[in-house]
């Protein structure tokens, strides 16, 4: 009897984890910063269990907390809660472009994306 309830209760798993759907916390926004200062985009997600990665302009800049070719800029994340913040340093005009966080697909989940602009003042621009 109690096999049956347990067997029979298997199919429903997934439906029930369904539920726990990822999703964001925090979306990445459009941001203003001078160039030379900091930029963070941040990117937060409940229920995380796809691959996170950045994109810049749609190219997607990889899986690892460094990004090779681009020095400046570094992934703080922390897969237990679901972060991945994009920071980059000393931020020049080359940084001005369309960021968005992905989420890949997992089990049962379905990928999410946000987007955010970066905009990069010019200095010399408000000199
Ligand atoms: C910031 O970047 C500029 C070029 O865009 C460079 O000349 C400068 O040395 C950099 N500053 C730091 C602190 O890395």
């Amino acid at each position: 009897m109690f096999r049956f309830f347990v067997c029979s209760l298997v199919p429903v798993i997934p439906m029930l984890l369904c539920n726990a759907q990822q999703k964001f916390r925090i979306v990445p926004r459009d941001l203003q910063v001078l160039e030379g200062t900091e930029a963070l985009l941040r990117c937060e997600i409940y229920n995380l269990v796809g691959a996170v990665q950045w994109t810049k302009d749609g190219f997607a800049l990889g899986f690892s907390h460094t990004i090779p070719g681009y020095p400046r800029y570094s992934v703080l994340a922390d897969k237990n809660q679901g972060i991945y913040n994009l920071r980059i340093s000393n931020a020049s005009i080359e940084d001005d472009a369309e960021y968005q966080c992905q989420v890949g697909p997992a089990k049962f989940n379905s990928a999410i994306r946000a987007n955010a602009r970066l905009t990069v003042i010019c200095k010399y621009y408000l000199a």
